[in-house]
C-alpha cells in the first residue's frame, strides 16, 4: 500500500468518523427571553417555550427576568444586545419604558417577538399575546350577570401596573363593556400593580371607605386572592360583613396548579376568572420561521373564556391528565435520549475498532514488507560476501598459481638456457650428438626428449639442428665467410645436407644470405 493510499485511508476513516458521531453542521441560534416578572404566570410560559425546545435542539434560550422593574430589564435588553443574540423574545414590564432598548435591538438587526405585554412604537417584528380587550369585556360581561334585583351593583376595580397594556386594555375593556349599563358602578379602582400583597393592602382600605361594595374585579388572579385574603381577614374586621356576603370576586390568567386562579376557585376564593393563555410552544415557533426566513403571521391574539366554579374541576381534571401524559412524555423522551446517547457512543466505538482494525492491517502489510525487504537485504549481503570470498580465493589460487608457475618458468628457463649454452659451446663439434648432450644434462635421453619437446616443441636432434642453423645464419649476415666455411664452422659436415636443413627452417637457401 502507498504512503498516499495510506493517508487518505486514515483521512476518510477520520473524517466518517467526525461525521458518523454528529449530526452533521446546522446553524445554532441564541435566544434571549426578557420577562418582566417571575411569577407562576410567566413559570409557566418559560416552562412552555422550554419544552418546545425538544422539536428544535438548534436553539438554545438566555432567560432573564426583571423582577418588575423597567429600567433593570432595559439594562439586560441592552445586554443581549452586547451578546448579539439572534432574536429576542420580550414580555415589556411597561410599555413606554422599554420601548427605547426593544427599539436599540430592533435597529441591531435582532429580530423581536413581543409576548403578552406590548410595547410603544412599531419597532418590533411579531406579537403573540391574549386578548386583553377581550379578557375586560368578559369582566363588565361577569359584572352584568351578578346585578342584584332593584339596585346597581357596586364595584372595586383592583388593576395591575399602571403602564402595563394589559391594565390599561382589559380596564377599557370593561368599561366599554358597561357602557350604558349604570346598574354596574364602579365605586373605585386602584392599582395592585399585579401583586398579591399589594392588591391585599389596598383592597383593605378600599374596604374601610367602601364597607358595602358587592364584587371585585381584579386584573391578574394572583390580586383577586389577595382581595379575598382582605374581605375575610379576621381581627380587627371580624364581621364586616355582618348579615351580608362578602364580595364576590373576578381574577383573570385561570392558571391550573398550587397557588393558581383555578385552585383559588375550586376553594371558593374567587368566584370567576379569565384565561389568558401565554402560548409559549407558538412564540417558539414563530421564532423558527423567522430565524429559517419563511412567512409567518406579525401580530397572534390569543382567544380567551370564562372559567367559574363550575368548569374549574373538570378543568382541574383535564389539566392532571394533561400534566400526566406530559410526563409520560417527559419520560419518553429521557429514554429516547439515553438510547440515542448509547447508540451513539455504540457507532462511535464501532467506528473506532473498525479505524483500528484497517490500521492494524496497514501495519501488518508495512511490517511483513518491511520485514521482506530486510531478508532480500540480508541475502543479499550474504551473496556479496559469498561472492568477495570466492573472488579472494580465486585471487589467491591464482596468485598460488602465478608463484608455482614463475618458479616452475624459472627452473624451465634455466634449463633451457643450459641446454642452448651446452649446444652452443659444441657447436663447431660435429660429433656432438643427443647422446652427448644428455649426458652433459645429466639425464636420460628419453627424459631430455620429453623436456625439450615440452619446453621447445622440438626434439633434442632438432634444437641441436636449429641452433647451429640460426648461428650459421647470424654468420652469414655478418662475416664474409663462405657458405661451405660457415657450414663446417657449425658443426654440419656435407654442405649440401647444411643448405637442405637450412632452407628448411628458413624457407630460403643461405645463398639468398644478403637479403
Ligand atoms: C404575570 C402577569 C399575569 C397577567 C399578565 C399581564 O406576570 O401579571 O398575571 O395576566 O402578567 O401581562
Amino acid at each position: 500500500m502507498s504512503r498516499p493510499v495510506f493517508f487518505l485511508l486514515c483521512a476518510g476513516l477520520v473524517g466518517c468518523l467526525i461525521g458518523c458521531s454528529s449530526n452533521g453542521p446546522s446553524p445554532q441560534y441564541l435566544i434571549g427571553v426578557s420577562q418582566c416578572s417571575d411569577d407562576a404566570w410567566r413559570q409557566r410560559m418559560n416552562y412552555e417555550l422550554q419544552r418546545e425546545l425538544i422539536f428544535h435542539p438548534e436553539l438554545t434560550l438566555h432567560t432573564r427576568h426583571a423582577s418588575d422593574n423597567s429600567e433593570i430589564q432595559c439594562q439586560q435588553i441592552d445586554s443581549f444586545i452586547a451578546e448579539r443574540v439572534d432574536l429576542l423574545i420580550v414580555s415589556p414590564n411597561e410599555a413606554e419604558e422599554v420601548k427605547p432598548a426593544v427599539s436599540r435591538a430592533y435597529d441591531a438587526g435582532i429580530p423581536v417577538i413581543v409576548a403578552d405585554r406590548q410595547v410603544s412604537g412599531e419597532k418590533w417584528t411579531a406579537f403573540i399575546g391574549g386578548d386583553n380587550y377581550a379578557v375586560g369585556q368578559l369582566m363588565a360581561q361577569w359584572l352584568l350577570s351578578i346585578v342584584p334585583e332593584g339596585r346597581p351593583l357596586r364595584v372595586l376595580e383592583i388593576q395591575g401596573l399602571l403602564g402595563s397594556t394589559p391594565m390599561v386594555w382589559r380596564h377599557k375593556g370593561m368599561m366599554d363593556g358597561l357602557q350604558g349599563h349604570p346598574e354596574v358602578q364602579i365605586v373605585a379602582s386602584a392599582c395592585g400593580a399585579w401583586f398579591r400583597e399589594n392588591a391585599r393592602v389596598v383592597t383593605d382600605s378600599l374596604l374601610t371607605l367602601y364597607p358595602d361594595i358587592d364584587a371585585i374585579v381584579a386584573q391578574n388572579d394572583q390580586m383577586a386572592i389577595g382581595a379575598y385574603e382582605a374581605c375575610n381577614k379576621k381581627s380587627p374586621f371580624t364581621g364586616r360583613f355582618l348579615g351580608r356576603k362578602s364580595p364576590r370576586i373576578m381574577g383573570v390568567d385561570g392558571i391550573v396548579g398550587k397557588g393558581g386562579g383555578v385552585e383559588a376557585l375550586l376553594k371558593g376564593e374567587i368566584d370567576m376568572t379569565a384565561t389568558y393563555p401565554s402560548r409559549g410552544d407558538l412564540v417558539i415557533q414563530t421564532a423558527v420561521k423567522i430565524l429559517h426566513g419563511e412567512p409567518f403571521e406579525r401580530e397572534v391574539v390569543l382567544p380567551t373564556v370564562l372559567i367559574d366554579h363550575d368548569a374549574a374541576f373538570p378543568m382541574q381534571q383535564i389539566a392532571d391528565e394533561i400534566d400526566r401524559q406530559i410526563a409520560v412524555l417527559e419520560e419518553l423522551e429521557n429514554r429516547y435520549n439515553r438510547l440515542w446517547d448509547t447508540t451513539r457512543a455504540q457507532r462511535i466505538a464501532l467506528i473506532l475498532l473498525v479505524f483500528f482494525l484497517l490500521l492494524l492491517v496497514v501495519l501488518a502489510v508495512v511490517l511483513y514488507r518491511v520485514y521482506r525487504y530486510s531478508l532480500r537485504v540480508k541475502r543479499e549481503r550474504e551473496e556479496s560476501a559469498r561472492i568477495v570470498a570466492q573472488q579472494q580465493k580465486q585471487l589467491e589460487d591464482m596468485t598460488a598459481a602465478l608463484e608455482r608457475t614463475k618458479a616452475e618458468q624459472s627452473v624451465d628457463e634455466r634449463f633451457v638456457e643450459q641446454l642452448q649454452n651446452t649446444i652452443e659451446r659444441h657447436l663447431n663439434d660435429s660429433e656432438f650428438s643427443v647422446e652427448s648432450l644428455s649426458e652433459e644434462m645429466n639425464m636420460s635421453r628419453a627424459q631430455l626428449f620429453r623436456k625439450t619437446k615440452t619446453l621447445m616443441g622440438v626434439s633434442p636432434v632438432e634444437l641441436i639442428r636449429h641452433i647451429r642453423l640460426r648461428k650459421a645464419k647470424q654468420m652469414l649476415l655478418n662475416t664474409d665467410m663462405t657458405i661451405q666455411q660457415v657450414a663446417y664452422s657449425v658443426g654440419f659436415t656435407s654442405p649440401s645436407y647444411f643448405s637442405k636443413c637450412y632452407r628448411e627452417l628458413f624457407g630460403s637457401l643461405p645463398t639468398a644470405r644478403e637479403k
